[in-house]
């Protein structure tokens, strides 16, 4: 059966409209670009397939300083990553959230590493095979790297289109559609960024600055720009509530475990129960027979589809546990953990080092 769309086509723009658009966008992008963010000096398709990666959730100010440039000294080239722990590779992604990205990049850096060439990929088809890359991935490294015309669709792009063509609630597929109708095809790679650029600093989500936009010749939505596209009604975030255990040995080891694979595949972490009443049965399931039990506080995180909200229990034994799970803070210190997972620590931490400063018992205070 064929489908017909119930969507009408979208509005068209004049070639000569289009023309003058291109114009004003390069003039605007020479004079205001952000010609200086390190992927944009760059010619490495790694180097581009990283910051790529790295922008598809994270701002730009985080991927800048904190992320971009000790990522590519740690892996300067692909076969760097290709060839490192797995471990390696997630530490250096600790804290920039959505760790999946990580594992799918290092796959993919081992795909290109074991071709047959050994060349990073160049066709959009080929770009599009490799682990964790999208359309808009492809489409940004074969624009950035390579300078073909294509058009790229993240988050500030969609703004852009929806709101040139005033659309409201546009499919992925409207968006796309308008996207190529507006490329530069004639100069990629500075038309793309620029994009990117006027959805950062003009076509703001808020109050957007229409009127200095290069685009507003053939904006159909600069008369009521906040409705394009629809706002989308606040969801309240749903509270996930739950225990965290923090089990330690007589020799200050720690219990961590593998992380979930879906969320934080990769990490490590303490155990994360249900409720407190499970501690008794996770310390049998261990052979840890606990000596002493506090309440640490309450650790919270809000990831992208929930809060989470940890109750740390720490319970110490004066058993000294061996094995593949027990790890001294030396040892986690060179894990990768989650969020989570740092601010538990730190109460622990928190934890020691009050013990420290409490005299104990009968001991003698050294004169002044
Ligand atoms: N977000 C995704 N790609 C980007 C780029 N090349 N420059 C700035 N922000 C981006």
């Amino acid at each position: 059966m064929a489908i017909i769309s119930t969507r009408a086509a979208l509005p068209q723009i004049k070639p000569a409209g289009l023309r003058r658009f291109h114009a004003r966008l390069a003039a605007w992008y020479a004079a205001h670009g952000r010609h200086d963010l390190p992927w944009r000096k760059t010619a490495d398709p790694y180097a581009i397939w990283i910051s790529e990666v790295m922008l598809q959730q994270t701002q730009v100010s985080t991927v800048l300083a904190r992320f971009y440039h000790p990522f590519l000294t740690r892996f300067p080239t692909v076969d760097a990553l290709a060839t490192a722990p797995r471990e390696a590779v997630m530490k250096a992604w600790e804290g920039l959230g959505y760790y999946r990205r990580a594992g799918f990049l290092h796959a993919a850096a081992q795909q290109v590493a074991s071709a047959p060439d050994a060349t990073f990929p160049q066709a959009v088809d080929h770009l599009l095979a490799l682990p964790g890359i999208g359309k808009n991935t492809a489409h940004a490294i074969a624009a950035f790297a390579y300078h073909q015309p294509v058009a790229i669709l993240e988050a500030n792009v969609k703004r852009i289109v929806a709101r040139i063509f005033a659309l409201r609630t546009p499919s992925d597929a409207e968006l796309w559609a308008g996207a190529e109708a507006l490329l530069d095809a004639q100069h990629p790679f500075d038309y793309n960024q620029s994009m990117m650029d006027l959805g950062s600093l003009i076509c703001l989500p808020k109050n957007p600055l229409c009127t200095q936009c290069p685009a507003s010749d053939i904006c159909l939505g600069k008369t009521d720009p906040h409705a394009y596209p629809t706002p989308k009604a606040k969801k309240q975030t749903p509270v996930r509530e739950l225990t965290i255990a923090v089990l330690e040995d007589a020799n200050g080891k720690y219990f961590l475990e593998a992380r979930d694979a879906q969320l934080l595949g990769g990490l490590y972490g303490f155990t994360q129960l249900a409720d407190a009443g499970d501690i008794d049965a996770l310390c049998q399931q261990m052979g840890v027979t606990p000596t002493h039990r506090a309440a640490l506080g309450t650790v919270t995180h809000v990831y992208s589809h929930f809060k989470l909200i940890g109750q740390v229990e720490h319970i110490r034994t004066v058993q000294k546990m061996n094995g593949p799970h027990w790890h001294s803070r030396a040892e986690i210190a060179a894990l990768p953990l989650s969020k989570v997972d740092h601010k538990t620590l730190a109460l622990v931490e928190n934890c020691h080092t009050a013990k420290k400063k409490i005299p104990k018992a009968g001991a003698k205070r050294r004169p002044r």
